[in-house]
């Protein structure tokens, strides 16, 4: 199968490399039950930036990618094997499709990052965190699993925050124009991340894993800019 505007991609990619899976074609529940590792997902991953620089941090948790635009993924999965990363699958699809093929209650925690705010009233079903979607997460994650929303658009924000809140789950955390953290210049501990119920604090392989710790490809676009940033961290009604 070729990848529409991704010609360039070396022969064994549209093969079928071991990073990259498409819901069109392939047999994901085998794919997912091959995998031996706690798994997080990011929704919408893009470029895959985010996975990688996560994948990196936590090299014993396994980081799945999941977008609807071939092209871009199929890169995000490129990049990866350059790289040399074993902990990381980049999945072609929506996750409405893809959703029903994974096991319940599996998965650790699940990303959104600066998701489609889709701003008309009329396309709010389409947004990442309506109802119909946060049901999808409810059974995905495992009893203490979270979801973690970071987004520039405050709009949005405040919506899913009362999404959220209204679906019945537990808001954990809810920052608005929180400051990035930088891990490299240990600026875990002063952040507070990872306090009260997410885990043990620090960052990389036993800490805390949080998206608070790694900027993704739209956060360094929008913080260079000096747009805020908001992030909230959820927990779904027990089943
Ligand atoms: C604005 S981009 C954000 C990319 C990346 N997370 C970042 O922060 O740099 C949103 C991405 O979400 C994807 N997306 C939107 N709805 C989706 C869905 N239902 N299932 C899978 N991917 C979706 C889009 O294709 C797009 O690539």
């Amino acid at each position: 199968m070729r990848y529409r505007g991704a010609r360039h991609l070396p022969e064994w990619l549209e093969q079928g490399a071991a990073v990259l899976r498409d819901n069109r074609k392939d047999d994901l529940t085998d794919t997912f039950q091959a995998i031996d590792k706690p798994i997080c997902i990011e929704v919408g991953c893009g470029r895959g930036g985010f996975i990688r620089q996560m994948a990196k941090l936590w090299p014993d948790v396994m980081f799945i990618g999941i977008d609807k635009v071939p092209a871009v993924i199929a890169k995000a999965a490129a990049t990866s094997v350059e790289q040399g990363l074993t902990n990381v699958l980049f999945i072609i699809g929506d996750i409405e499709d893809i959703a029903p093929k994974l096991d319940t209650h599996r998965v650790q925690q699940i990303f959104l990052n600066f998701s489609d705010p889709w701003p008309k009233a009329r396309h709010a079903n389409r947004r990442l965190t309506a109802h119909k979607k946060l049901d999808i997460y409810a059974r995905l994650l495992s009893e203490d699993g979270v979801l973690e929303q970071k987004t520039d658009n405050q709009a949005f924000f405040e919506w899913s925050v009362e999404s959220i809140a209204d679906a019945g789950w537990s808001l954990l955390r809810v920052e608005r124009g929180f400051a990035a953290v930088d891990v490299e210049a240990g600026g875990v501990e002063a952040s507070g991340v990872g306090a009260g119920s997410m885990g043990t604090s620090g960052v990389g392989a036993g800490g805390t894993i949080s998206s608070q710790f790694v900027q993704t490809e739209y956060e360094q676009k929008f913080r260079a800019q000096g747009i805020p940033i908001h992030y909230l961290c959820a927990r779904p009604p027990k089943a």
